[in-house]
């Protein structure tokens, strides 16, 4: 029988590649997403991928009797938990909004689930969870925890919240997923990374820079101690991430308790050479000069890939160069929309 998978803030960025990959595997996928930083075009636009749209409820996950209705409604078997706010340096001015939203939505959602006898649960983590201290590689086995922004410890805690929760009762299954630096966009060039105003992060700058929205890119900091002086950082393509939540969905059918895993390639790249790759892949210049370090950017850090490899049988396949021709092949596609 076909599966039944919840994806929560599956209208987003790795949300709609996640929705991809499970349609693609025939689950009948389930979003619910209030759309407060993405749009409802992307139900449709998965649909045109994969020939088979997923259902949509406009739903914010802390509003317990909109989620009550939806599981009522579908034979949820497992959730992918996605929806949270995200910026980094927005949680810093606004710590309470972040606090209030990704944790009350979080227990909300695990009463739904467990009064509705679901206890399957994927969590988009972050490998801010390893905080300032640990040396590089990261391994799961490392103390979490040193966060240096609210949107951090919002990860950090609700992964204590589901560590607790599947020590409390061996049905539960929980599975979050540390992601390194998503970036890349579905090679249809119908879905990808839509932030809003000046973005934060660096591959949206990268495309909007190419496209002549913004005239230069600056490279925060030239003086790391790294081989060409810029940051270094494990780029992972969203369809490749996509495919680690398959994984671990299958995972956590199998198996349960808690457990923690790094969904990275294993492999740095700098700033400057993401730069200069995505300039050789699409023969496109990227205005660019190196300034001043961002305040709280690390020197470097990437994955060990080993957990996800030995439990998931899962890697990743493709290449810094493919990442940077599909996020531009995203950019040129989704201007003026
Ligand atoms: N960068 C620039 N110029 C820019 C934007 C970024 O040089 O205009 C550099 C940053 O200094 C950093 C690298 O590009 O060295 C990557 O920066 P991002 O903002 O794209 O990503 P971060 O590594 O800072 O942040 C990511 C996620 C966060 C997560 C954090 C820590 O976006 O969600 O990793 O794990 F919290």
């Amino acid at each position: 029988m076909e599966r039944t998978i919840l994806l929560t803030g599956g209208a987003g960025f790795i949300g709609s590649h996640v929705a991809v990959e499970l349609l693609q595997q025939g689950c009948r996928v389930i979003i619910a997403d209030d759309l407060s930083n993405s749009c409802e075009d992307v139900v449709q636009r998965i649909g045109a991928i994969t020939g088979r749209e997923p259902i949509f409820y406009q739903t914010d996950v802390a509003d317990r009797a909109a989620l009550e209705r939806v599981f009522a409604a579908e034979p949820v078997e497992a959730v992918v938990h996605l929806a949270g706010y995200k910026a980094v340096g927005e949680s810093v001015q606004k710590p309470l909004m972040y606090y209030r939203n990704n944790l009350d939505s979080t227990l909300t959602l695990l009463e739904v689930m467990d009064a509705h006898d679901v206890r399957q649960i994927i969590f988009s983590s972050s490998a801010t969870v390893y905080g300032e201290k640990n040396p590089i590689p990261y391994t799961e086995q490392m103390p979490t925890g040193g966060c240096t922004n609210p949107y951090g410890w919002t990860k950090y805690m609700i992964e204590q919240m589901l560590k607790d929760l599947a020590a409390s009762d061996p049905r539960w299954s929980a599975v979050c997923l540390r992601y390194f630096n998503p970036v890349g966009a579905h090679e249809s060039g119908l879905i990808g990374e839509a932030p809003n105003g000046i973005p934060n992060n660096l591959m949206p700058y990268v495309t909007q820079t190419a496209a002549g929205i913004r005239k230069e890119l600056t490279v925060f900091g030239g003086d790391y101690p790294t081989p060409d002086g810029t940051c270094m950082r494990d780029f992972i393509h969203v369809v490749d991430l996509a495919r680690g939540h398959a994984a671990a969905l299958e995972y956590a059918r199998r198996e349960s308790g808690w457990i923690a895993i790094n969904l990275g390639s294993g492999r740095p790249s700098s700033v400057l050479e993401l730069v200069h790759t995505f300039q050789e892949a699409n023969d496109i210049p990227v205005p660019h000069r190196v300034g001043d370090r961002r305040e709280g950017d690390l020197a470097s850090y990437y994955a060990d890939a080993t957990r996800a490899k030995e439990l998931l049988d899962w890697q990743t396949e493709k290449t810094l160069a493919d990442m940077c021709r599909d996020s531009w092949r995203w950019q040129q596609n989704s201007q003026g929309k």
